[in-house]
């Protein structure tokens, strides 16, 4: 009998395990070692050893043997991570406890994004200690940590405290941190980015909710928030974020990094009104940013707009027979819905002639023209919103309260409509944007203030 020992890799946490390799006639059982990590033995049952199979065992070996060093290698880089990881939050616990004992100004609002992101950390870390299966003492250790600042967070509340822009900041940092842990699991199962080689979206993983929005006003529900689909080059890790109370958008705001606009330090803000010497406002909140340049639904007239941030200028093109009088479900005025994906630019909309139906536009970017129009059978008021993934529209409705379901995909490859189930958790119930991003394949949505992303897993090919 051979005997391998072969310690298993990490699948993503909310995701079912990867079918393990074919071993053939032989059998697979999974121990936990004695520090902790999964260590899986392989049986090859040939206990009389028959010589025509010698040469498929050795191939096999060899193989496994190159497997087991790479998938070594990786769960020592992941210990490593949590290892610091670990020593960050125990310093962050020392910064708690440093405010307990100095009263001062209390923020509300602070207080509350703390405990978000606890929760976020606590659920990202039993979502890792399931996914490996294992009782590692560094997991146990770090849920422990974490469970326990959510308590002290919840102490603190109930006093005066003083500004948390210090213990902010190591949030920040320490979710960076959480985010690669996550991102290289993603790695594992998910296609490459800018990849189209796979069957769809399989499912939306837990929200991410990164922070209520940089103005800090919890009435400013009318928004959106994301990342450049195509950035210039030295742009790539920009943000855009503009919201405000009502539906119109007048500026757009652009951050360097994550962690900038976590800090709310604006790189630039680009102005789209200023008195009488121009007016380039819009209206609707489904707007996203591609190569620098921000495409918006325009106020008058009602038409499609794409404002350059590197020119600073705005044009603006009607869509033919696109009607204003079909929104999105949530709110008024959501009439054109600009996305992008691996294959280009879109727009939706519906008309008078589709009776409301949604409409799929895909724009040619160098005349910033409709190249093609494909008609979909659902009714766009009935929709909640909208993207595109690697040329196929997927369409969102509300199930409830806190669960949004994706009903409905259509593919613009073959023209075929399906009616899918795939429902994922709204932070609350409410929402105006929601986007996809090809060079992150993450989903973003502006809820209700807050700035909400999340993983999206897809099936394989
Ligand atoms: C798996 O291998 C073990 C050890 O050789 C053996 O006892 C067990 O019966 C095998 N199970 C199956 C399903 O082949
Ligand atoms: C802990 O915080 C202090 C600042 O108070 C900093 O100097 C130190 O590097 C931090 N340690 C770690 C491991 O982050
Ligand atoms: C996790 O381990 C337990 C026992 O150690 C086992 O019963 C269970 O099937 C394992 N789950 C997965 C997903 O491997
Ligand atoms: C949790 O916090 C309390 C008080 O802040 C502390 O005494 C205790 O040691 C902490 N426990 C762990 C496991 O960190
Ligand atoms: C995950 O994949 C992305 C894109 O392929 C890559 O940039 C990133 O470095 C990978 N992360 C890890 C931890 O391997
Ligand atoms: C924005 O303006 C720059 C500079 O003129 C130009 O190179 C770029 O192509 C423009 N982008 C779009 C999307 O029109």
């Amino acid at each position: 009998m051979h005997h391998f020992l072969l310690l298993l890799l990490f699948a993503s946490p909310t995701y079912a395990w990867l079918p393990m390799e074919d071993w053939g006639s032989g059998n697979v059982t999974a121990t936990v070692g004695e520090s902790g990590q999964c260590i899986c033995h392989v049986y090859l049952p040939d206990t009389t050893f028959p010589a025509d199979r010698v040469g498929n065992a050795e191939v096999s070996s060899n193989k496994l043997a190159a497997d087991v060093e790479l998938h070594i290698n990786k769960l020592n880089i992941f210990k490593g991570q949590l290892v610091i990881l670990l020593e960050e939050l125990k310093n962050l616990t020392g910064r708690v406890e440093v405010l307990e004992s100095g009263p001062d100004k209390y923020i509300k609002l602070e207080f509350e994004l703390l405990r978000i992101e606890l929760r976020e950390f606590e659920a990202l870390v039993t979502q890792l200690k399931t996914s490996l299966n294992s009782s590692s003492p560094a997991f146990d250790s770090l849920y422990i940590e974490i469970r326990n600042m959510s308590l002290i967070v919840d102490q603190l509340e109930s006093y005066d405290k003083s500004n948390l822009e210090v213990i902010r900041i190591e949030f920040a940092k320490l979710q960076k941190k959480l985010e690669k842990c996550q991102d290289r699991q993603e790695n594992f199962s998910n296609a490459e980015i800018g990849s189209c080689k796979h069957g769809g979206i399989l499912r939306v993983g837990k929200p991410v909710v990164s922070q209520l929005n940089a103005n800090l006003a919890s009435n400013y529900n009318y928004g959106g928030w994301g990342k450049d689909s195509k950035p210039l080059p030295g742009f790539e890790q920009m943000y855009w974020y503009y919201a405000y109370s009502d539906r119109q958008l007048r500026r757009i705001h652009v951050y360097a990094d994550y962690y900038s606009l976590i800090m709310r330090q604006t790189m630039k803000t680009y102005e789209l009104y200023i008195n009488t010497a121009k007016d380039w406002q819009g209206t609707g909140n489904n707007y996203i940013v591609r190569g620098n340049t921000f495409y918006y639904q325009y106020r008058n007239p009602f038409s499609m707009a794409k404002y350059n941030m590197t020119t600073q200028t705005a044009v603006y093109r009607v869509v033919p027979k696109a009607s204003n009088r079909f929104s999105y479900h949530y709110s008024p005025d959501q009439n054109l819905d600009f996305a992008a994906d691996e294959t280009g630019l879109w727009v939706t909309y519906a008309t008078e002639e589709s009776r409301g139906k949604l409409v799929l536009g895909k724009i040619d970017e160098e005349s910033f023209a409709l190249a093609e129009v494909w008609e979909t059978t659902i009714f766009k008021q009935s929709v909640t919103n909208a993207f595109m993934i690697c040329g196929i529209l997927y369409a969102t409705r509300s199930v409830d309260t806190h669960t949004e379901e994706i009903f409905y995909a259509y593919d613009t490859h073959t023209g075929k409509e399906n009616y899918v189930s795939l429902p994922f958790e709204k932070f609350q119930s409410f929402y105006v944007n929601l986007d996809y991003n090809p060079t992150d394949q993450k989903l973003y949505m502006y809820n209700n203030g807050y700035y909400v992303s999340y993983n999206v897993k897809f099936k394989s090919a």
